[in-house]
């Protein structure tokens, strides 16, 4: 697939087919990925890759957790988004919403749908990413899991997979680390929700926009 093809075509997915997805496939991705750039060559990615029952047990633990009204306790501590920031994530839920048939006042049908990003949307494989500890003063570390991340999404499209990078499916560190072995001294970062698209799933129809080059591009020197 043409790499410009690629970047644009990608998009999240949030409705999977229950199909397996080969080992060998995840592993042709993952060694497609780990080419990627890192600051001083320090591949500070650490990454873990479940299916079937370890998934369905961190899937029924996350669960169990957030219907006991246990408040999430991510690894990467969360800060709300506020201004513009938070106007985009309000615009994207909207969005959302709306696709899936979810009214705003409708508690119950909001409360299914995040525990679905808490299931991993569905998806038949996640691909957790964590950090060793001895990293957390070295802010460049994250930047190099972003771009891990994206190359993973990128080279998933190649063999017709459907990502999406979440962190809500580790919002429970205690529930990835009972069944994965993560130790205690990696941080979990991020973790990406992998699987062939359902392309009858509402949601997977959602075009996210982005802003004009105009609006954050500062030229400098050009002529
Ligand atoms: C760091 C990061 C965390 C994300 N966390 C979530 C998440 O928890 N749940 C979710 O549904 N999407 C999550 N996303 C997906 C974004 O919502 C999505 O990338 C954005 O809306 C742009 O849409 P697109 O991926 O379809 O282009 C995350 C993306 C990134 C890069």
């Amino acid at each position: 697939m043409d790499i410009v093809e690629a970047i644009r075509l990608r998009k999240s997915i949030r409705g999977f087919k229950p199909d397996p997805v080969p080992k060998e496939v995840i592993r042709e991705i993952l060694d497609i990925a780990r080419c990627s750039p890192s600051s001083l060559n320090t591949q500070p990615w650490d990454i873990t890759v479940v299916t079937r029952e370890v998934l369905d047990n961190i899937k029924k633990g996350n669960i169990k957790m957030l219907t006991a009204g246990v408040e999430p306790n991510p690894d990467v501590p969360f800060k709300p988004y506020e201004g513009i920031y938070k106007q985009r994530q309000v615009d994207l839920a909207i969005q959302i919403f709306r696709l899936m048939g979810i009214a705003k006042e409708d508690k119950s049908k909001r409360a299914e749908w995040m525990q679905k990003g808490f299931r991993f949307y569905d998806a038949p494989v996640a691909i957790i990413l964590s950090m060793d500890k001895s990293l957390d003063e070295t802010p460049l570390a994250r930047l190099d899991i972003g771009a891990i991340i994206q190359t993973i999404c990128l080279a998933a499209l190649n063999y017709g997979l459907g990502t999406c990078i979440e962190d809500q499916g580790i919002m429970f560190p205690e529930v990835v680390r009972k069944f994965t072995g993560i130790p205690e001294s990696k941080r979990t970062i991020i973790n990406i929700a992998i699987g062939y698209p359902d392309w009858d799933f509402p949601a997977n129809e959602l075009e996210t926009k982005r802003e004009p080059l105009e609006n954050f591009v500062t030229w400098c020197g050009f002529a």
